[in-house]
C-alpha cells in the first residue's frame, strides 16, 4: 500500500534526551534572550526547528567513516574520497573543501567579483549576498514574481524570470555580470525548487553572453526530488541521474554540506575551470587551510563523502520531504497561513497574515517566533524584516515575505514531534487577537538577525 506520509526508513540506535520546560521557565528564557530565538540556549528548547543546518543525525556508516579519518596535513585519503563523490554525483572536476557554505561563498566572491559588478540571483540568501556586497558587487533579484506571493501555488517557484535576467544583461552589460548565482532550492522563498527546464534555459542565456552559472547547491537533493515528482519526463529517473543532469548546467557550485550532504559541519566550492580553481587554491590557504583539507578535518570529509551517497537514496529523500509535507498539511487544514507549496526543508508561516494587526516594523515574524517558543518550547526562526537588514541609507528593507521558518532537521524528529508543533501553532492562531509586536533595542551592522535584541512594546 502506498502511504500518504511515508514512515521513517531507519531505526533509532542512539537517543539524545531533550528538555521539557514549564511556561514560567520559558517566559524567563525568552526575555533573557531578548526575544530572539537565536539567543536561546539549546537546553531551553524542546523541539529545535531553528535550522536544518548542521543538525542532521549521521548514519552508523558515517560514524564508522569518522574512525577512518586520515588527519595528514596534505593529501589525506578522505579528500580523495570527497573529490570522487563530488565528481561521481555532481560531475565537477575540482573540489575545494571549506569549513562551511559561507567559506565557499567567500572564495567564489573573491575570485570572480570586481568592484562594480552585478550578481543576479533567484532571491538572496543572507550570507551569499553579504559576501557579494563585501566584494563590491550589487545583488539583483531575478526570481519569478510568483515567488514573492506566499499563496501562489507553483511547482517551481524558485525559477528565474528569463526576461528579468535578459533585461538586466541589457541594462548593465554582460561584462559586469561575472556569474549568475542560482540557488537550488531557494531557501528564503520557502524551500522552492527550480525546474530542469529553467536551469537549462538559464545556462543557454548565460553561455550566449559569456556569463558563468554558479549553483548554490546547498539543498540540491531536495530540488532533484521535486523535479522527479513534478517535472514531465523525470518520474522514472533516479535522484542521482537528475542531480547529475542539474549540475551539468552549472560551471561550479558552492555547497553548505550541513544540509544535503548530511553532516554537522563542512562545505566546498566545486569548479570545472582550471584557472578559477588555481585562484581558489591560492586563496583557500589564506582563509581555510591547505587545498586538500581546506576547512575540514579528514574524518569530516569522510562523513561528508559517505553522506553524499546516502542523500541520493530515494527512500531517504522521499521520507524527508514527506515529513515537511505532513507538518504543512496539518497547519493548512486548520487554516493557519503558510507559504505554498510546502518546500523541501521547512514549513514557512506567513506572519503578515498570521498577525495581520502588527505592522511590519513592529516585527510580526520575530513576535510569532517568540510566541511559538513561549507556547511550546519549539524554536523557529524569523525570516522577514529583521533578516533582510538595512539598505545603504540606513532604512529597513521591507521584504514582501515576512515569515517564520519551521525548519526540519534531517533524520532527527518523528511525526509525533510534528504533531506537537502543529497543535501548538494552531492554538496560537486561534488566540492571535490582541498579541502585540516588539521593538528592537540592539542590532549589529551586518547580519543583524543573529544577535538583535527586542523588548515587548509598552
Ligand atoms: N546558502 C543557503 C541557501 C543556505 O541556506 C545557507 C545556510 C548557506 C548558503 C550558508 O551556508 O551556513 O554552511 O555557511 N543556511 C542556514 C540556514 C544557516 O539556517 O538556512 P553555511
Amino acid at each position: 500500500m502506498e502511504r500518504k506520509y511515508v514512515a521513517e526508513p531507519y531505526k533509532i540506535k542512539v537517543v539524545e534526551p531533550i528538555a521539557v520546560t514549564t511556561q514560567e521557565q520559558r517566559e524567563k528564557f525568552i526575555r533573557d534572550a531578548g526575544y530572539n530565538t537565536f539567543l536561546l540556549n539549546s537546553e531551553e528548547v524542546y523541539i529545535d526547528l531553528l535550522t536544518d543546518s548542521g543538525t542532521t543525525a549521521m548514519s552508523d556508516n558515517q560514524w564508522a567513516g569518522m574512525m577512518q579519518g586520515d588527519e595528514s596535513y596534505a593529501g589525506s585519503k578522505n579528500f580523495h574520497n570527497l573529490q570522487k563523490a563530488v565528481k561521481d554525483l555532481y560531475g565537477f572536476k575540482h573540489t575545494v573543501p571549506t569549513h562551511q557554505g559561507r567559506g565557499a561563498e567567500n572564495l567564489l566572491s573573491q575570485i570572480m567579483i570586481q568592484e562594480g559588478d552585478v550578481i543576479p540571483g533567484n532571491m538572496y540568501f543572507t550570507t551569499t549576498r553579504a559576501h557579494q556586497e563585501l566584494n563590491g558587487a550589487t545583488f539583483r533579484d531575478v526570481i519569478i514574481d510568483e515567488a514573492h506571493d506566499s499563496t501562489y501555488d507553483h511547482p517551481f517557484k524558485g525559477n528565474v524570470d528569463l526576461e528579468k535576467f535578459q533585461a538586466l544583461i541589457d541594462e548593465v552589460g554582460a561584462d559586469y555580470i561575472p556569474y549568475i548565482c542560482l540557488a537550488v532550492t531557494v531557501n528564503l522563498a520557502g524551500g522552492q525548487p527550480v525546474s530542469m527546464e529553467n536551469m537549462k534555459a538559464v545556462s543557454n542565456v548565460s553561455k550566449k553572453h559569456n556569463i558563468k552559472v554558479m549553483f548554490d547547491a546547498t539543498r540540491c537533493v531536495e530540488n532533484a526530488y521535486f523535479i522527479k515528482e513534478r517535472e514531465e519526463g523525470y518520474a522514472d529517473k533516479t535522484i542521482a541521474e537528475i542531480l547529475h543532469e542539474m549540475m551539468s548546467y552549472a560551471d561550479g557550485c558552492t555547497m553548505s554540506g550541513k544540509k544535503d550532504t548530511l553532516v554537522n559541519i563542512g562545505g566546498f566550492l566545486a569548479l570545472n575551470d582550471d584557472e578559477l580553481y588555481q585562484k581558489a587554491t591560492e586563496l583557500v590557504v589564506v582563509y581555510e587551510g591547505m587545498p586538500s583539507y581546506g576547512g575540514m578535518a579528514g574524518r569530516d570529509m569522510e562523513a561528508m563523502a559517505r553522506g553524499m551517497y546516502e542523500a541520493v537514496d530515494y527512500n531517504y529523500i522521499h521520507h524527508r520531504v514527506s515529513q515537511c509535507q505532513y507538518l504543512g498539511d496539518r497547519l493548512e487544514e486548520a487554516g493557519v497561513p503558510i507559504v505554498k507549496p510546502v518546500g523541501g526543508h521547512a514549513v514557512f508561516l506567513d506572519a503578515k497574515k498570521f498577525y495581520d494587526h502588527i505592522p511590519q516594523d513592529e516585527f510580526p515574524a520575530q513576535t510569532l517566533a517568540a510566541q511559538i517558543y513561549l507556547e511550546s518550547g519549539v524554536r523557529s526562526m524569523e525570516r522577514g524584516i529583521v533578516s533582510a537588514g538595512r539598505d545603504d541609507d540606513g532604512n529597513h528593507y521591507y521584504p514582501e515575505l515576512e515569515l517564520v521558518r519551521l525548519t526540519i532537521p534531517r533524520r532527527v524528529y518523528t511525526y509525533a514531534h510534528m504533531d506537537v508543533v502543529a497543535d501548538s501553532i494552531i492554538d496560537l492562531y486561534n488566540e492571535r487577537a490582541g498579541v502585540e509586536g516588539l521593538k528592537m533595542v540592539y542590532e549589529s551592522p551586518v547580519l543583524r538577525f543573529f544577535t538583535a535584541r527586542f523588548e515587548p512594546l509598552e
